[in-house]
């Protein structure tokens, strides 16, 4: 199949997985646990990932799958050459409280590089599409990234690890931004962050998160005229566009900027300079 077929597959997989979603919550028909200690997921997290894996396989049948409920297992990324990634709830945590950042995401990469990414935002009316070296789309009309050049008036995106002793070392990342760019964002969903930076709503975003989360944000942020990087070398045998370790993706002029200053908080360089 191919990928623009895929595409729209995935789209239309999205879209009944995104009716599900919205109406699950009207119905608050769901119950909650935590998976791995402090994790939160819902019983439509489990639901909306079979239905996903249940349509790609009918439609194609035998292809690999890495998603966050069904199908964790990283080792993947380094067996298979084709692989699905798919987070059916992006934003749990906000599916559960009521907000409205949730979305579902579904990429496909091969031969190591993302071919294709829909990130659908039920609640947000938002469907974002990216086809590799053919441009990014939001609703179907075409999106870029900001040309912002200075990084004051930057608005970031960011998210914190679910593991409360993972979250010290990332406020000097916070410090550091805070007290040079506009303001942060931590709106939930880093798939939706991505493209927020890919419509040129957010000026960057930095996180360190799984392939789920930012595979198919990553490809629509880059589509769209981001540079999408990694603060610090990937390892090998590990395709970088499903390397979830460090991430940086902003407009690209004030990347190498912002990537310093993120670097030079993680070296305990920096200091809060204004005595404001
Ligand atoms: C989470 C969201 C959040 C990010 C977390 C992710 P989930 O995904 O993307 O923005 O900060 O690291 O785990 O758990 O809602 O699918
Ligand atoms: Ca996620
Ligand atoms: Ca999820």
């Amino acid at each position: 199949m191919l990928p623009q077929q895929r595409l729209e597959l995935a789209v239309s997989i999205a879209k009944e997985a995104g009716e599900r979603i919205v109406d699950a919550r009207c119905r608050q028909d769901f119950s909650q646990r935590y998976k791995n200690g402090q994790e939160l997921v819902t019983d439509v997290d489990l639901e909306i990932d079979t239905l996903i894996s249940k349509r790609l396989e009918a439609s194609l049948p035998g292809e690999s799958r890495l998603s966050e409920e069904l199908a964790p297992d990283k080792a993947v990324l380094t067996s298979a050459d084709a692989l699905w990634v798919v987070d059916p709830i992006d934003g749990t945590v906000n599916f559960a409280h009521g907000l409205h950042h949730v979305a579902v995401s579904i990429a496909w990469a091969s031969e190591g590089k993302t071919r294709l990414g829909v990130v659908h935002a039920p609640f947000l009316g938002e469907t974002f599409t990216a086809l590799y070296g053919q441009g990014a789309w939001c609703n179907g009309k075409s999106i870029h990234a900001s040309r912002i050049t200075n990084l004051q008036h930057c608005l970031v995106g960011t998210g914190f690890p679910y593991r409360r002793d993972s979250r010290p070392p990332l406020l000097r990342r916070l410090t550091t931004v805070l007290e040079h760019c506009q303001d942060i964002r931590r709106n939930g969903s880093a798939a939706l962050d991505l493209c927020d930076v890919a419509c040129g709503r957010l000026g960057a975003y930095y996180e360190t998160v799984s392939p789920w989360d930012f595979a198919a944000g990553w490809l629509i942020a880059r589509e769209a005229g981001a540079r999408a990087g990694h603060l610090y070398p990937c390892p090998e045998g590990i395709p970088e566009d499903l390397y979830g370790e460090n991430l940086l993706v902003s407009g690209p002029e004030i990347f190498a900027e912002l990537g310093d200053l993120l670097r030079a908080a993680d070296a305990n360089e920096f200091q809060w300079s204004r005595a404001e």
